[in-house]
């Protein structure tokens, strides 16, 4: 993991987690999904911190998904606790992280790779990427999430489609179909998301950790008290104060 710095408006930081696994493509065991666990837990204390970006090393692969050869003799019950134990330390921390996540898809992003990616709160993704879920080509289905956030990002029908063929699509069908939001060249990529990253600079901490919880609750039954709520505890924050005295006096907020 390195952690990169640079200067504009405040002197925040973006965390770049990097998965170094590439002799098998960053492909998540339990080992990979523990460091991150812990990378992540440790990265939300620090207060410099302003949003976060995960790739995987190499130019061939994000992440290659789960670790078919860990759990390639797992029963029944050691299935479940892979699915429930990825989701809890890894997939559904990322996507109730209190700041932004960006994920920098530079090649291969399969299976657990693309659920990855799509617990993130940002995809970009270089035009030698290549993006599917294919767990039924394995007689499985996608665990860590896949079929819910996919269908909750394109929609059930090309959810359907994306997932019953086991396709692998390429970034720029990623892009058309919604499931990136940028696409760039393999070098320009850190790059890219470290610009897109300096733009969470002109907000609030705690406006981005509100907004990101109300927008994962918009497929909820009580979404819309969850965003009533958020909104109200944001006015006794000092983001709050800071950016209506800075609209007031006509400059440019310094949140902390
Ligand atoms: N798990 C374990 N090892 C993997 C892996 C994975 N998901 N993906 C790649 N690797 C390993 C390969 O076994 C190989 O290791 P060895 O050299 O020790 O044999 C190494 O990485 C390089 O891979 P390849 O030789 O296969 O490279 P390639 O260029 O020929 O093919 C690929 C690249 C198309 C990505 C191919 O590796 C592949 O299809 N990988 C599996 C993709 C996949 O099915 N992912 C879904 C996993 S299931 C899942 O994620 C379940 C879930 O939702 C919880």
């Amino acid at each position: 993991m390195k952690t990169i710095n640079y200067t504009e408006n405040n002197n925040f930081k973006a965390g770049v987690i990097t998965i170094n696994r590439p002799s098998q493509l960053n492909a998540l065991n339990s080992v990979v999904i523990d460091e991150l666990n812990t990378l992540l837990k440790s990265l939300e204390k620090s207060s410099d911190i302003r949003s976060i970006i995960i790739t995987g090393s190499g130019n061939k692969a994000f992440v290659a998904g789960a670790d078919i050869k860990e759990f390639q003799k797992h029963n029944i019950q050691q299935a479940k606790a892979l699915s429930q134990q990825g989701k809890e330390k890894l997939f559904n921390k990322i996507t109730n992280f209190s700041m932004p996540v960006i994920s920098a898809i530079n090649g291969y992003a399969l299976g657990g790779g693309l659920e990855l990616a799509l617990a993130s709160h940002i995809r970009i993704a270089s035009f030698s990427a290549k993006m599917g879920l294919p767990e039924c080509s394995l007689g499985l289905i996608p665990g860590y999430s896949g079929t819910q956030k996919l269908t909750r990002i394109i929609g059930s029908n090309r959810a359907m489609e994306m997932i019953l063929t086991a396709k692998v699509i390429s970034a720029e069908e990623a892009l058309n179909m919604g499931i990136v939001n940028k696409v760039v060249d393999q070098e320009n990529l850190l790059d890219a998301c470290l610009d897109f990253s300096k733009l969470f600079n002109r907000t609030s901490r705690e406006s981005l950790r509100a907004a990101i919880k109300s927008i994962n609750s918009s497929h909820l039954p009580h979404g819309e008290d969850i965003e009533t709520e958020e909104f109200s505890k944001l006015f006794e924050t000092d983001g709050f104060k800071e950016g209506v005295a800075a609209f007031l006096e006509k400059r440019k907020p310094i949140f902390q």
